[in-house]
């Protein structure tokens, strides 16, 4: 679904955030980015999402080697769903209702799908009691599940999640995870990131390492047993 090949990132020139990255991520998986603080989790997840654009490099969706003229950019904005780390960047409605509708409105779709997609979204993400709240007044957990439900409400074919467990009690983190399995299990592309272990392990995905924005090592559950590699990456 996505590949990078020897891509290098930056923010601000010679200063690298990502270096030498060769990645592929598999079509109806999930896909796990772990590592530390500030190692290039949301950096790599944004690369995905066309937000930002690789500094050097090559980056291929389904196989077409993209380099961001207008119609790539809105294949990429309709096929991949994205979930910032920070809700708050992303809820824009003056009511949650409306929040969730607002990307389904401009899909081009009837006015009785974009109800039921968003419908559908809702009570998957259990916020059909906060529709008509103000997003911005909700708490942090609540707009985490307002924002997933936004982005679900699209259904789009590829789903990235940046540390999507932040701020979920443990009742909605288990929620999340099944639902993340229910997604993959119904087709969707899951790429998220999270230094999460115990979230991680339950998901049984391919999980990419990082560190100082390099890949140190990619491969299955078994990972976790490395306790060298946890320790490299500072995790536990
Ligand atoms: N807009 C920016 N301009 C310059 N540097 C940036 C910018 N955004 C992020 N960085 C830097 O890039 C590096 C990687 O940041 P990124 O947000 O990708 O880390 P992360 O792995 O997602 O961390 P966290 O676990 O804290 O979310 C950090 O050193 C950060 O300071
Ligand atoms: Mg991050």
């Amino acid at each position: 679904m996505f590949s990078l090949k020897n891509v290098e990132f930056w923010y601000e020139k010679n200063i690298p955030i990502l270096k030498d990255i060769n990645l592929n991520i598999k079509e109806k998986e999930i896909s796990i980015i772990m590592g530390e603080n500030g190692c290039g989790k949301s950096t790599l997840l944004m690369l995905l999402k066309g937000i930002n654009k690789v500094s050097k490099g090559e980056f291929f969706f389904k196989n077409k080697n993209i380099c961001y003229k207008k119609n790539e950019k809105r294949k990429l904005i309709e096929s991949v769903g994205y979930i910032f780390q920070d809700p708050d960047i992303q809820l824009i409605g003056p009511d949650v209702e409306s929040d969730i509708e607002f990307g389904p409105l401009n899909m081009e779709w009837s006015d009785e799908k974009v109800k039921a997609k968003s419908q559908e979204a809702m009570e998957m993400c259990d916020i059909l009691h906060l529709k008509s709240k103000i997003p911005q007044m909700l708490s942090y957990g609540e707009k985490r599940r307002v924002a997933i439900a936004g982005v679900l409400a699209m259904d789009p074919e590829a789903i990235i999640f940046d540390e999507p467990t932040t701020w979920l009690d443990p009742y909605q983190q288990k929620k999340l995870k099944n639902m993340l399995i229910e997604l993959k299990n119904t087709g969707r592309t899951i790429v998220l990131s999270t230094h999460d272990v115990n979230f991680a392990k339950e998901l049984n995905g391919t999980y990419i390492f990082i560190k100082r924005g390099e890949i140190v090592k990619e491969g299955g559950i078994e990972l976790f047993q490395d306790e060298e590699l946890l320790d490299y990456c500072r995790l536990r």
